[in-house]
């Protein structure tokens, strides 16, 4: 199946399982703006609590804040955001269409990696196990010559981007005869920045209101907290303090689903370290994060780390993890080497002294950064993509059928355990209602009395429960039931009593913990 057609399943199919509606849907919905449904909120639940025990329980010393979205507005103005958190935006005179002028030359990047990839692909299936790949690269006129190309617009764009020069970025787009995908044409306007804070008025009066804006990041509410914590927590460096909360961006193109939204949420980490270690730490982190991912068990080979071209106006080291999307690699996380950037401004413009005493130096000085960021939101697409998957298989009635599965790692599973009584009646409803009396304070649990067996299994498939138990006749004489697993969909008959153990050893946070 095509990958693109895999991602508009998988939209589908967030919506007919009740994990992500479009937002004031009745209304005709509101653009870049999303709601989560009943399972999808389990799912950015567990999500958050994946992270949150991660930095916070396992790690002594970082602790957690929960900052007000409504901040001072000078906070804007010293972190930078007001004058440099813009995009470059560019627009189709004749479809109207706008779009982000950066991400249109990455996509025509894009495009000569993809010929690069299926030149390989082609010489791989023809040459079988003889082929050699790094040779070939080295070697085959037609991936040099995109390669070519690739190295030439790379370094002309990244310089285009250091220099600020929106100029030459409309010019590159213009030579390298990018056209608008909706009306086909290459009739541009000139590139422009184009400022992504969202800003309302606080206070009643005309004359006192006071304009601010809603936050583009939670990083900020951590910098202006950052004496408060380090003193009252008697806090020593290193340390970190971690928040999880919601961010606003007015994003110019907001297209694939939850992938880049309005509002969104966000999971941030500042770490404050000694001036001069900070690039250790970073390198630090970036493992940390990394085994954070891949211990969801998707594949090594599906992340890869991205460097950043243009850095930040705080950064001094960056670098984004990447997850392979349906619509190829894209970003999931980034972390960043903040330098003192974001203190010192503070410092500076709130008046306050933002030092720290080392008592091992005796010496003050403004604490480095390093900030590791993830969407949640990013996140849940990134599991969900992962974890569709559509299966021949042979029904009970003898025809091959498929079954639309998510396998979600079981400790994020919206519902752990699905409890079916073969039928109402006989006793086998109540039966199944005290099993699910007994380890609803422990995990999830779903009771589903309608439909066919097989088709309640399906029902379970495709929202990711890990397990499902039939309660039957027998159940009523021996008081054991049958377990049956998501992905082997092997069965196997147990006792009522040992449900629990068995459950709870697979879906505790503790099982991805062990792979860190
Ligand atoms: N404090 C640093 C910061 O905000 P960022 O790279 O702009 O850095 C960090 O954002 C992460 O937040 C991204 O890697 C992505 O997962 C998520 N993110 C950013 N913009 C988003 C959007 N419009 N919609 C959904 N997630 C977004």
């Amino acid at each position: 199946m095509a990958q693109e057609d895999v991602f508009k399943k998988l939209v589908a199919h967030c919506k007919e399982y009740g994990f992500v509606f479009q937002s004031s849907e009745i209304y005709d919905g509101l653009g870049a703006v999303y709601d989560y449904g009943q399972n999808g909120v389990e799912l950015k639940n567990n999500i958050k609590k994946y992270w949150w025990d991660s930095m916070v329980l396992l790690h002594e010393n970082v602790v957690g804040i929960d900052s007000a979205i409504f901040m001072h507005p000078t906070i804007w103005k010293a972190s930078g955001h007001v004058d440099a958190f813009n995009d470059p935006l560019i627009d189709n005179k004749d479809s109207k269409k706008r779009y982000r002028a950066d991400v249109l030359i990455e996509e025509q990047l894009a495009k000569f990696e993809d010929k690069i990839e299926k030149e390989i692909e082609k010489a791989s299936k023809r040459f079988g196990d003889s082929f050699d790949e790094k040779q070939f690269r080295e070697t085959n006129a037609r991936v040099l010559e995109n390669q070519q190309k690739w190295d030439e617009l790379k370094a002309r764009f990244v310089k285009a981007l250091n220099d600020s020069d929106l100029d030459e970025v409309k010019q590159i787009i213009i030579d390298q005869e990018i056209v608008c995908p909706v009306s086909g044409t290459r009739n541009w306007t000139d590139v422009r920045q184009f400022n992504l804070m969202f800003s309302t008025d606080m206070g009643s009066t005309a004359d006192g209101a006071l304009k601010i804006y809603l936050r583009p990041e939670t990083a900020q509410g951590i910098f202006v907290n950052y004496l408060n914590v380090q003193k009252t927590g008697r806090m020593k460096i290193p340390f970190g303090i971690a928040q999880i909360g919601k961010a606003f961006r007015n994003e110019i193109v907001a297209r694939q689903f939850i992938f880049r939204m309005r509002e969104f949420e966000q999971m941030e980490l500042q770490f404050f370290v000694r001036p001069g270690s900070e690039l250790d730490w970073f390198q630090k982190w970036k493992q940390t994060r990394m085994n954070w991912h891949q211990a969801l068990g998707f594949g090594k080979e599906n992340y890869r780390f991205h460097e950043h071209d243009k850095l930040a106006h705080y950064a001094n080291a960056a670098v984004d993890v990447e997850y392979r999307f349906p619509f190829g690699f894209k970003e999931v996380e980034g972390i960043h080497s903040r330098t003192d950037f974001d203190l010192t401004q503070h410092q500076q413009f709130s008046g306050k002294k933002i030092q720290y005493f080392d008592p091992e130096l005796n010496e003050s000085y403004v604490p480095f950064v390093v900030e590791t960021s993830i969407g949640v939101d990013r996140m849940f697409l990134q599991i969900m993509a992962a974890s569709y998957a559509e299966e021949e298989i042979v029904s009970e009635d003898g025809k091959k059928d498929i079954r639309v599965v998510l396998r979600i790692p079981a400790p994020l599973a919206p519902v752990k355990l699905a409890v079916l009584p073969l039928m109402k009646k006989d006793g086998l409803a109540e039966k199944a209602r005290e099993i699910i009396d007994e380890l609803k304070f422990d995990f999830n649990c779903q009771y589903d009395e309608k439909d066919s067996i097989g088709k309640r299994y399906r029902r379970q498939d495709a929202i990711g429960t890990p397990f499902c138990v039939t309660v039957d006749h027998i159940t009523l004489e021996d008081h054991t039931v049958t377990i049956r697993y998501r992905d082997s969909m092997l069965q196997d008959r147990i006792a009522i009593s040992e449900l629990k153990a068995r459950i709870s050893g697979e879906v505790t946070m503790k099982k991805l913990f062990a792979e860190l």
